[in-house]
């Protein structure tokens, strides 16, 4: 069954509550990425057009002290939500309940916007609170979730709201989010590649271990591959290392004997940095030097393991890509797998997709996810708290 979604939905004339994931770097307050609110505005935009008034609600950053709010105002957003909508009525509550709140919504026109306050101004949003979802729930007549960045999140917002009103469905960013993560993940074409990456294992254990039972191959690269290369009896310097993870990729190994695809040779330095001394060596790393991206070798391998591929997931950079001397093995993964030809290509949220933009792809995939965590939990094959809760059609 398919779960219900906005166009399901009568919505002119009601109060629509969307939970949107408006979590977007800043820099000194002001936004360094908006990708998150143009991802949201083709169910914004749906909304108004279909003359609902449209409640928005997002969290951002973590919210601990009062400085924490300051910090993580969610203003910012409302002004660049009516840049991006020019016409349209934006206002911005700065509270998250209350007599102002239940005015501002009180006074929200038919094909208007009204944005509430950082979600996480309230402490008991983190927790779901059941007081504080239904609250939410009763200053709208229906919700939507779109937030796929936090549909991993059991908060009061995403599954508080939806769990205490009279109707819910999807909006159409997280149907797209499912609709591609499920093609590659659950209905692969064959033969199908994930890449692995990043710097723990402890993080994406739970990913290899899932594309272990799906893919074809699975390619380990990044900082964690270390862990790996000492759990095969290899000296690995000052490299990055989960010491209590090193029996876990032994077993894991064994596991995936065939099917997993390490690094064979590593760009070394003398130290954490883009002007350090470098060297390229195959096998052991000596004392004193630390892998941070893998050489040229890996790279041709790598290639070849995904020459053919129809299906390529990926999640985790191959090195430490934010410095350009290391990024080039993140850079040959990102353009091995734009030019595979009729492939279904998925970057997962995070890293990896802050990586393939950085680097100059982001029309280049299939999909690049809006969720770091949520996409790392469906690649898991996890229930998401945020999708479980809404009707199915
Ligand atoms: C994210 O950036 O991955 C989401 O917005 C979730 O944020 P959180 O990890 O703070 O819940």
């Amino acid at each position: 069954m398919a779960k219900k979604t906005v166009k399901d939905l009568d919505v002119a004339g009601k109060k629509v509550i969307v939970r949107c994931d408006f979590n977007v770097p800043r820099k000194d307050g002001v936004i360094t990425n908006d990708n998150r609110i143009i991802q949201a505005l083709p169910t914004i935009k749906y909304l108004l057009e279909n003359n609902a008034k449209v409640i928005l609600m997002s969290h951002l950053g973590k919210v601990k002290t009062e400085e924490d709010k300051a910090k993580n105002n969610l203003e910012c957003v409302a002004v660049r939500l009516a840049e991006l909508l020019p016409g349209t009525k934006v206002t911005f509550c700065p509270v998250t309940r209350g007599e102002e709140l239940e005015k501002d919504v009180a006074d929200l026109k038919d094909g208007e916007i009204l944005l509430v306050q950082n979600t996480r101004y309230e402490k008991g949003e983190s927790k779901n609170d059941p007081e504080l979802g239904k609250y939410w729930a009763s200053l709208g007549d229906v919700f939507v979730e779109d937030a796929f960045g936090s549909v991993h999140r059991a908060h009061a917002s995403t599954v508080g709201i939806p769990s205490n009103i009279a109707e819910n469905a999807l909006g159409f960013l997280v149907e797209k989010e499912v609709d591609m993560l499920g093609k590659a993940v659950d209905e692969p074409a064959h033969p199908f590649v994930a890449i692995i990456g990043g710097a723990k294992v402890s993080d994406k254990i739970g990913v290899i271990e899932n594309m272990l039972e799906k893919a074809d191959k699975v390619i380990v690269g990044g900082g964690m591959a270390y862990t790996f290369e000492k759990a095969l009896g290899h000296k690995i310097g000052n490299s990055l290392c989960e010491d209590d993870k090193v029996e876990l990729a032994k077993a894991t190994l064994e596991k995936g004997k065939g099917k997993i695809v390490l690094p064979v040779d590593t760009v070394i330095a003398d130290s954490f940095s883009n002007d350090a001394n470098t060297e390229i060596v195959e096998g052991d790393i000596p004392d004193g030097w630390m892998g941070l991206d893998i050489g040229p070798k890996s790279i041709e391998l790598f290639k070849e393991t995904l020459d053919g591929a129809k299906t390529v997931v990926w999640n985790g950079p191959m090195g430490v890509f934010e410095m350009p001397n290391f990024a080039k093995g993140t850079l040959a993964v990102c353009e091995a797998i734009a030019e595979l030809p009729d492939a279904i290509t998925v970057i997962g949220g995070g890293d990896s997709a802050a990586a393939a933009i950085q680097l100059g792809f982001k029309d280049k995939f299939s999909h690049i996810s809006t969720g770091g965590g949520a996409s790392l939990e469906y690649m898991e094959g996890k229930t998401l708290p945020g999708i479980a809760i809404i009707s199915e059609k």
